[in-house]
């Protein structure tokens, strides 16, 4: 038993330990920066080096992504993976100030049913966590994520529920076990709360992830893209002709249940490009022949920055759906800009949100939106 000295000592410790998961990073001394969850997601697939992340501007760094086994459901750790994960970690280690760190097992390339299976009995959810556990306490994690997409119907969603709930009391656990910090637990979800489109009409267990999640975060992007044959903004904070805007897909979250508090709002470092049927009409809604330049009409920030300087784009800020788009000849780019950032992490601040998040780092140009975001979210610049 210890002394009363060393009991406080261990008591401020632990409040020390367990309050510091979201403050950190520079502060001018006339303002007190707001607190919050600034996230990025870090492509292990893509050649941005980990060691480069400006970690003043986030607090929490994903590793993307692990994949389960689709036979055992416990993580499969590929040999890619075996020089990354200890080299992202030795990276942020390296970094100051320093980040929390978590891996997300998922992402919108993976098979949706392997995560069905794995969901579906009690065995099966407990192999993958048990997976997920020894995997983040092998690489020094400290927390993870799942990035299911989608959970495909109402069986799915009730899984997802009991999965949470299991992943949560194991996630305890081990902690009291073991005496470390407790394992985070996120996820990543559908810009809202019900899906409207995809398969039938199904909800997020808004109960379970209130009470079982660190926070869930909403991928309030992709709403319009190369299957649409009119130009779009991906990430239109308002739409007034439609529930596909990251306003609605917010609010749908707290309507939910969901606390405010709880939800961490995605934004996209990347915008989607079409080919206008004619040049001369090129507005948001403008008819499209096809997708323009990028991977499937997907352009990176730092590469629609180059595009437009490279051919004297004309860019506008669209009013309507706080964002903007360039064109320039046939071409025709929506996305996010600085301005547009502000706009919507203010939007996240005013409805108490926990923070924000960005897909993906190494996408955007000189730390730009990254930068604007994260004074937006501290001192509302
Ligand atoms: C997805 O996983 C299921 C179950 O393991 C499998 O039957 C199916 O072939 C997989 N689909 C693809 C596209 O790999
Ligand atoms: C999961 O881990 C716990 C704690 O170590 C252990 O008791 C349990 O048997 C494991 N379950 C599975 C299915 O591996
Ligand atoms: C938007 O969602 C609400 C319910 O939240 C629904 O009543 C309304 O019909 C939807 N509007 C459109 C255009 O889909
Ligand atoms: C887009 O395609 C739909 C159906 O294929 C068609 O009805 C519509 O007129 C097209 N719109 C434009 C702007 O070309
Ligand atoms: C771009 O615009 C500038 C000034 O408006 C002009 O000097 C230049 O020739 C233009 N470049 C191209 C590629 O159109």
């Amino acid at each position: 038993m210890g002394t009363p000295t060393t009991f406080i000592s261990l008591f401020l410790i632990l409040v020390i330990l367990c309050t510091s998961t979201v403050a950190n990073g520079d502060h001018p001394d006339h303002a007190k920066p707001s607190k919050g969850i600034r996230a990025a997601y870090w492509p292990s697939f893509n050649s941005f080096p980990a060691s480069s992340i400006q970690t003043s501007l986030f607090t929490h760094i994903y590793y993307a992504f692990l994949l389960p086994d689709p036979a055992t459901f416990k993580l499969s750790i590929t040999s890619d993976d075996q020089t990354k994960l200890p080299e992202f970690i030795g990276s942020l280690l390296n970094l100051t100030p320093p980040v929390k760190t978590l891996f997300s097992i998922g992402g919108g390339g993976s098979n949706a049913t392997v995560f069905s299976e794995m969901a579906s009995t009690k065995q099966s959810r407990q192999v993958f966590i048990n997976s997920s556990i020894e995997v983040a306490r092998k690489y020094g994690f400290q927390g993870v994520d799942l990035d299911w997409e989608f959970p495909a119907n109402v069986v799915d969603m009730s899984n997802l529920a009991l999965l949470y709930k299991q992943w949560r009391n194991s996630l305890d656990e081990e902690a009291k076990a073991c005496g470390k910090p407790r394992l985070l637990l996120t996820s990543a979800v559908y810009y809202a709360s019900e899906f409207q489109v995809y398969g039938g009409p199904r909800s997020y267990p808004a109960g379970a992830i209130s009470k079982y999640l660190d926070w869930a975060s909403p991928m309030c992007f992709d709403y319009h893209g190369s299957w649409e044959n009119f130009t779009g903004e991906h990430s239109a904070l308002y739409d007034s002709k439609s529930n596909i805007s990251t306003n609605y897909g917010i609010r749908s979250w707290i309507q939910a249940g969901v606390p405010a508090k709880k939800l961490v709002m995605g934004l996209p470092l990347y915008g989607k490009s079409w080919r206008l049927r004619d040049p001369k009409v090129n507005g948001v809604g403008a008819a499209a022949v096809g997708v323009g330049p990028g991977d499937d009409g997907i352009l990176l920030y730092y590469q629609i920055v180059e595009l437009n300087a490279q051919s004297n784009a004309t860019v506008v800020f669209d009013k309507q759906t706080k964002s903007y788009y360039s064109y320039s000849g046939t071409t025709w780019i929506g996305y996010d800009d600085v301005r547009s950032v502000a706009l919507k992490v203010r939007f996240a601040k005013s409805l108490g949100l926990g923070g924000y998040f960005f897909w993906a780092l190494g996408q955007d140009k000189d730390w730009t939106l990254s930068q604007k975001a994260s004074n937006a979210w501290k001192y509302g610049g």
